[in-house]
């Protein structure tokens, strides 16, 4: 039998299960669809049993009788959170998903004090993204007197109820977590309004993190061995350990980010702590794979997959913009009051160049966040979407600068299982090892003229315009 590590990645629309052996081979994988509601306008939620429902399921479609899980890795979905009781162990209300905007204007209310103690100790910004103001809504409406992230929830439920433990990467998303000094700040607890007493506790990402109990399908006594944040393990699993490195995951939104030598207030976040903490610049995208859905749901195509055939049809957008601000705008621009806009129609303009200027527009924002970054020389490239060639090429093209996707499709997986090999004392460095598909920049003919249109598009939803 193979020693494998079962690496589970909870993401905003699916989890996947991969068994992964002590070389980094992947030996079998599943997955499992996860649901998301809109109750309301701004309101996102998940339902916490199915979301459980969808880890167990994705694990049974994975299980192998020849390979031996010898530890647990996982990668969960950052910032959405959920509330639980301490004597049931049951979820109590909704997962408020990390997309959710349901206290954006609570959030402007905050005074601006407590923006600046925010991007002191956490490297971010008051934003209704994060966790903090979730859980003042959560603890506000509903009875939940425990509360974690994602990670918390399955760590919870993987090791029968016994523990209530939170990754120092996901603890560094909800706005309450100190990344310099390594603990909860009872100064940001206090401007939130968070009792320490419903938090869980903080680990190192390599730490362990208790063991199985009760889970079907697994024996009881497997350790949880690392877990890290889905954006942070992507760059781990990419081997972005150094700066200059920069990678970008392509999911239901994006994260572009980049290791840093040390803490920064201006975007900054905590991408692991092992025996040292690991920090990292990011920008987050709200809408990427989003944009892509919802336009192709608008043209009413099946799938994300044909939308993008339906755009390699034609050779550019001509003129077409879509800003996909459907939830405001994340980095750089943080605007979340703006909305989406699809502008530049002509009377020419068919249903392939909608769809050409979706494909542009994760493009384009993902350039808006790497030209605020100092160095780059190439972008790697993870997530469901950079199976398309055409976005890829668009995306090298846009950016002048090659980009490089990863012969292996669940890097956030992957990630967080060589850190599960690495705490388990193998040796590991496995990207290095890894084959690239690269797409090299087109000529430079158009990109400034593409970037302006863009910026205008942009300039046109944003604060200033409204
Ligand atoms: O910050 C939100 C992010 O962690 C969600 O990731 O892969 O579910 O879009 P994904």
């Amino acid at each position: 039998m193979v020693a494998a590590v079962l690496a589970i990645d909870q993401g905003t629309t699916n989890t996947k299960a991969v068994l992964v052996d002590a070389s980094g081979a992947v030996l079998a994988s599943g997955s499992a669809p996860v649901g998301l509601s809109t109750p309301r306008p701004g309101w996102v939620e998940q339902d916490a049993d199915e979301l459980w429902a969808s880890v167990l399921a994705a694990v049974a479609s994975c299980l192998t009788p020849s390979a031996e899980i010898v530890g647990i890795a996982l990668s969960t979905q950052r910032e959405s959170i959920i509330g639980w009781d301490r004597r049931t162990g049951s979820a109590v209300g909704p997962v408020i998903g990390w997309q959710d905007v349901r206290t954006a204007s609570w959030c402007s209310s905050l005074p601006a004090s407590v923006d600046d103690l925010v991007r002191r100790r956490t490297g971010l910004r008051v934003d209704a993204m994060f966790s903090a103001p979730k859980l003042r809504w959560l603890l506000d409406e509903t009875s939940a007197d425990r509360v974690g992230t994602i990670d918390s929830w399955l760590v919870h439920r993987l090791t029968g109820g016994r523990e209530h433990l939170i990754e120092a990467g996901n603890a560094s998303r909800t706005l309450l977590y100190d990344v310099v000094d390594l603990a909860w700040s009872f100064e940001l607890l206090d401007a939130f309004g968070i009792p320490v007493a419903v938090l869980p506790e903080v680990r190192p990402s390599d730490a362990g993190f208790g063991v199985t109990s009760g889970v079907p399908g697994l024996a009881d006594g497997i350790p949880i061995v690392a877990v890290l944040a889905d954006s942070h393990a992507a760059m781990y699993g990419q081997g972005c350990v150094r700066a200059g490195l920069v990678k970008a995951t392509y999911g239901t939104g994006s994260s572009v980010m980049t290791p840093v030598d040390s803490f920064a207030t201006d975007g900054c976040t905590l991408a692991w702590l092992t025996d040292r903490p690991t920090y990292a610049l990011e920008g987050n995208i709200v809408s990427s794979g989003a944009a892509l859905a919802w336009t192709a749901s608008l043209l009413g195509l099946a799938d994300v997959g044909a939308l993008v055939e339906l755009a390699a049809t034609v050779p550019s957008a001509e003129g077409v913009t879509l800003v996909p601000a459907f939830a405001g705008l994340g980095a750089p621009h943080w605007d979340r009051e703006a909305r989406a806009a699809l502008s530049g129609m002509s009377s020419s303009t068919t249903r392939a160049h909608i769809a050409r200027a979706a494909v542009d527009a994760v493009a384009h924002q993902i350039c808006d966040i790497t030209e605020t970054l100092s160095v780059m020389q190439r972008l790697r490239a993870d997530g469901g979407a950079t199976v398309s060639a055409l976005l890829m090429q668009t995306q090298a093209d846009l950016l002048g600068r090659p980009v490089e996707v990863a012969d292996v499709p669940e890097l956030s997986a992957l990630g967080a299982a060589e850190l599960a090999w690495t705490a388990l004392g193998q040796p590991t460095g496995w990207a290095e090892r890894r084959t690239y598909r690269t797409f090299e920049p087109g000529s430079n003919a158009g990109r400034d003229d593409r970037r302006t249109e863009w910026a205008a598009a942009v300039a046109s939803v944003t604060a200033g315009a409204r």
